[in-house]
């Protein structure tokens, strides 16, 4: 059965660097798969994520924020993600809701219960079969976020310009979201070296390559 699985985290935390890394090892052994992300993959998603991010756009709340990036989340189910399961293909998909909950819960201050609503509207509840979370203490993630060559090349956007605080509240929010769901999430120490990490990546996948009869 293919899968659907995430990979979530602080920006800076790695997470789009083990995903590419983990979609070639899937090509390499044949595994039949799409890659996608968040807000995004499909055209809309692709231009509510450009108004999404932009600097311009400070005043935006954490309602307007929840409202685009699940009309983005539900074209992509509708286009992409689900058509791809259905064909038997596993989706590995940068950030889904957990993010939702993550940011514009545990950081802006959305109510669950808005969230699980408007969840329930846009997507019928949808939940991926796993999760990878890159962990990593979110004063290593800003800094990372922060780094000289991506202020130069202009690639810092509205949420990567947030305060320590509000990073340390979205760490929060997604360890306790793995900690209400442990068999679905799979915690990995994203601190370490690239090397370690992807090895914990693989692991994580394993089944994937060689899936047990
Ligand atoms: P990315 O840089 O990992 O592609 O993510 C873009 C930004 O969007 C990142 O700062 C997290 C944010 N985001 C949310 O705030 N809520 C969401 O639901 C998603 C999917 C992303």
């Amino acid at each position: 059965m293919a899968l659907f699985v995430t990979f979530e985290g602080l920006d800076g935390s790695g997470k789009s660097t083990h995903l590419e890394r983990a979609a070639r090892w899937l090509s390499e052994s044949g595994v039949p798969h799409v890659v996608t992300r968040e807000p995004g993959g499909t055209e809309l998603g692709g231009a509510i994520r450009q108004v999404f991010l932009d600097r311009r756009f400070q005043g935006m709340d954490g309602t307007i924020e929840l409202l685009l990036v699940f009309a983005s989340r539900r074209q992509h189910l509708l286009e992409v993600i689900e058509p791809a399961l259905a064909a038997g293909r596993h989706v590995l998909c940068d950030r889904f809701t957990d993010s939702t909950r993550a940011y514009q819960g545990a950081g802006r201050g959305v109510a669950e219960e808005v969230i699980d609503r408007v969840d329930l509207l846009a997507t019928g509840g949808r939940c991926p079969d796993r999760t990878l979370l890159f962990d990593l203490p979110a004063e290593v993630a800003r800094r990372r976020g922060h780094s000289a060559p991506r202020r130069r090349s202009g690639g810092v956007d509205r949420l990567d310009a947030e305060e320590l605080d509000f990073y340390q509240r979205v760490r929060d929010g997604f360890l306790a979201l793995a900690a209400r769901d442990p068999k679905r999430f799979r915690v990995i120490d994203s601190l370490g070296s690239l090397e370690s990490t992807a090895a914990a990546v693989r692991a994580a996948l394993a089944d994937l390559v060689e899936p047990t009869r």
